[in-house]
């Protein structure tokens, strides 16, 4: 029977974040015996979601993968506090049958202590998702990393992590890989994409852009989103972009997305979140084949999660607004590196009537109260797919829930609605 028992739930979690600071493995059993286990049989959105042990599900801007049967969750693992939207522990993973009820299966990716790691503890590592490469047979993880800063930047001590701020202005990608899904995952780099080289789409209005910049101002590059902060035009077109030509683009909330041919995708907010990114993966999806398009030019899309229906993709994603949640946004294009178009807000309807105490509503207009991260298409059930969400909560990380919502179509357009509770029975009947 399911009770809500969500302080007994909170203190095993907090109990959990402590024993795996200290080192310990995220599947031990300490503390379980407080908790109850509960046997799920459908989505209960934004709701503390309880794993297989009692504890809460812990991976926050996830991404799903289906392999060998079973899906897939990995995430951020995150703390209590505000120091929790900082990486102190890893990417967690969980499997589950159903997509209801998921057993923990331990941190994929460790943070590291090593004072020369490129992850090592207290770096922002986000959104991380995992996809499979039938070719070399590894499971690639991309990820979106900003590094720390200042003198102690390379010391794994809490006191140091918490007496700094992240250095964003690093917006890099960085690649893991491994021989099994569920990890250990190997670290393997992390980069700028595409220095040098020009997307397919823009090339040629941007080699004229830059002709015309350098006649303008030789000090053009000196500009961010906060210092001489080129016109929308100027951004549309690329001033973000150029600056950056040389050293890489800006890579910042990313995801993949692998297509019915087997080629797969990464897809970035770039140009200081401005402006979408969309690259074509190399055959071991490691790295880039160098084609890439810019896209949704200067509006400032973030949160991007796939689709794909009908031979349509689709595309959820954010408004920029940091932590604090905004209208959802939907576009669609007929092939990935295509000309993306927003179609605006796909929530609909009331929202949540008791929603937790925040200074938002949990209304379509803050996308219920969330952040999109993934979508995950059902095993076994024709066009029947999930939106999922994070319900951030910024100042203390680790209560951050999730919203997992079924995609539903209104014209031949996805949208979603919120409810309360729900099954995958949803997408037997005429509603989807
Ligand atoms: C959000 C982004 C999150 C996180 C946050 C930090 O816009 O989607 O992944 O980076 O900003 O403020």
């Amino acid at each position: 029977m399911k009770k809500n028992k969500n302080s007994s739930i909170l203190s095993v979690a907090v109990f959990s974040v402590f024993s795996l600071l200290g080192g310990g493995c995220a599947s031990q059993d300490s503390g379980v015996n407080t908790a109850e286990i509960i046997k799920y049989s459908d989505f209960n959105p934004a709701q503390v979601l309880l794993d297989n042990n009692g504890r809460h599900v812990n991976a926050h801007g996830a991404g799903f993968l289906y392999d060998n049967g079973k899906y897939y969750m990995f995430g951020e693992h995150k703390v209590g506090g505000t120091v929790g939207n900082r990486a102190l522990v890893g990417v967690h993973c969980y499997s589950s049958d159903d997509l209801y009820n998921w057993k923990d299966e331990g941190i994929a990716l460790p943070m590291s202590d090593d004072p020369d790691s490129e992850i090592i503890r207290g770096t922002v590592l986000e959104r991380p998702k995992v996809i499979y490469n039938p070719k070399t047979k590894k499971y690639v993880m991309w990820m979106h990393l900003e590094f720390r800063k200042g003198k102690f930047a390379k010391s794994p001590k809490l006191e140091h992590i918490l007496s700094e701020s992240p250095d964003y202005r690093t917006a890099r990608v960085g690649v893991a890989v491994a021989d099994k899904v569920t990890g250990p995952y190997k670290f393997i780099c992390s980069f700028r994409p595409q220095a040098g080289v020009y997307p397919v789409n823009d090339a040629e209005k941007l080699k004229a852009f830059r002709k015309e910049l350098d006649a303008k101002n030789p000090n053009w590059r000196d500009c961010d989103l906060n210092k001489n902060c080129p016109s929308k035009e100027a951004v549309v077109r690329g001033q973000f972009f150029l600056r950056d030509f040389e050293g890489g683009q800006m890579a910042r909330d990313m995801t993949l997305f692998v297509d019915d041919d087997g080629k797969a995708y990464y897809a970035c907010a770039s140009e200081e979140n401005a402006t979408l990114h969309i690259h074509e993966l190399s055959d071991d999806f490691q790295g880039f084949t160098g084609r890439y398009v810019r896209v949704l030019r200067g509006d400032y899309h973030e949160a991007p999660a796939f689709f794909k229906k009908d031979g349509k993709y689709w595309l959820f994603t954010s408004h920029c607004t940091g932590w604090a949640p905004n209208p959802g946004r939907i576009s669609v294009c007929d092939s990935m590196l295509g000309e993306w178009k927003e179609l605006g807000n796909p929530c609909r309807g009331e929202g949540q009537k008791k929603s937790r105490t925040r200074p938002y509503s949990a209304k379509p207009d803050t996308t219920f109260l969330s952040q999109s991260t993934a979508v995950i298409p059902v095993q076994g059930k024709k066009d029947a797919f999930i939106y999922v969400g994070d319900r951030w909560i910024s100042e203390d990380a680790i209560d951050g829930r999730y919203v997992f919502l079924p995609i539903e179509w209104e014209n031949g357009t996805p949208i979603i609605k919120w409810y309360d509770k729900w099954d995958l029975s949803f997408f037997d009947s005429d509603k989807k």
